[in-house]
């Protein structure tokens, strides 16, 4: 079976190939360049991008992977959650063309493929049938989320953040300090840059209740830009925020996630979402997971932002699984409910 998977959410345009459950191809054009001016998302300017390059990112799919159009059995299309007029380009495309070459389409949800990812083996293959329960963590530009996940259709939220997700924390944090877009790999660098012995104590939202599991971020956003009002405006100066921003960020996350492990009795873990890239965040739930004694899975470092081959996987995984859906397949801005 050979899979064609699109994603276009947010302001990734993306396609994939899949053949029996082996990644053939995965394409990816980023309309982030056009947001950087102005420190995040511009819907109108995403989905225009979407629709210019939608075909040709699906194009150069098919060609990488050897196939023709002819080829594809499946179409497997994220319609939720994100931004409405970003996921009506690629669901729109997903059922022309099922529509025209009469092939099945499968709906897949972004937030559980960014979690399923985790799970992606060697060739590109998720085994539904092995892997729950576990808890299941996004770590986005649009949500942190902590779901007890028992089967594919059955994720139940267990915490969640009550403002900004943390990527949004950290590419407005880049934003104050006026360090560029995305903010996420430029704080993590300038925080691997400081070299000072002065610490920062920003604060660590929603500690203290061992029950709670939801999350906080925008008081330590707030924390950063009365400091930066008040500090001198140096390369030192940036680099140190950045350095106990990150660190104060990931203090909470890691204890939070490990918090959902115990509380839930479940030792498998798996965290997904562009976060997932930082690698102090990566290191840090490693030595939490090995000193609890929870197996720990995450995408590969470079598969963590948005992509069409965990859309493709997962598409292809639930139709093994018995779920398809029709050309009346709606999006879901705001996720499943
Ligand atoms: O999952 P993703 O590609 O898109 C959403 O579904 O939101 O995540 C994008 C987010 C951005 O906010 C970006 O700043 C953040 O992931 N990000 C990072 C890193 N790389 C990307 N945040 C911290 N450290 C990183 N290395
Ligand atoms: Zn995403």
């Amino acid at each position: 079976m050979i899979t064609l998977g699109i994603e276009t959410s947010c302001d990734e345009t993306a396609a994939a190939i899949i053949e029996d459950g082996v990644m053939r191809s995965s394409e990816v054009s980023s309309s982030v360049h056009l947001h950087a001016e102005y420190g995040g998302v511009v819907p109108e300017i995403a989905s225009r991008h979407h629709t210019e390059y939608m075909y040709s990112v699906a194009k150069k799919a098919l060609e990488d992977a050897g196939k023709k159009i002819e080829d594809i059995d499946l179409i497997s299309v994220t319609n939720g959650p994100g931004l409405p007029g970003s996921l009506l380009v690629g669901v729109a495309f997903a059922k022309a063309i099922s529509f025209a070459r009469s092939i099945p389409i499968v709906g897949v949800d972004h937030l559980r493929a960014h979690i399923l990812s985790c799970f992606l083996d060697e060739n590109g293959k998720i085994d539904l049938e092995n892997i729950f329960p576990f808890i299941g963590v996004v770590i986005s530009g649009g949500h942190t989320s902590i779901y007890k996940c028992s089967s594919i259709d059955d994720f139940i939220s267990i915490g969640r953040t009550r403002d900004d997700a943390v990527g949004e924390a950290f590419d407005k944090v880049a934003k104050i300090m006026d360090l560029g877009y995305p903010g996420g790999p430029i704080v993590e660098r300038r925080a691997k840059e400081y070299t000072g012995t002065e610490r920062i104590d920003f604060p660590r939202a929603l500690l203290q209740d061992e029950e709670d599991l939801d999350f906080s971020f925008s008081g330590i956003k707030t924390a950063v830009l009365y400091y930066w009002q008040k500090c001198p405006k140096t390369e030192e100066e940036k680099n140190k925020i950045s350095r106990y921003f990150q660190e104060a960020v990931i203090d909470v996350l890691v204890k939070k996630v490990i918090r959902a492990c115990l509380t839930n009795n479940t030792k498998i873990l798996a965290v997904g979402g562009g976060v997932v890239n930082n690698t102090l965040l990566r290191s840090e739930l490693v030595k939490a997971c090995k000193d609890k004694n929870i197996k720990l899975y995450m995408p590969q470092k470079n598969n963590c932002t948005d992509n069409a081959a965990m859309v493709a996987a997962l598409g292809e995984a639930m139709y093994r699984f018995g779920k398809k859906d029709d050309l009346d397949l709606k999006i879901k801005p705001t996720g499943r409910r």
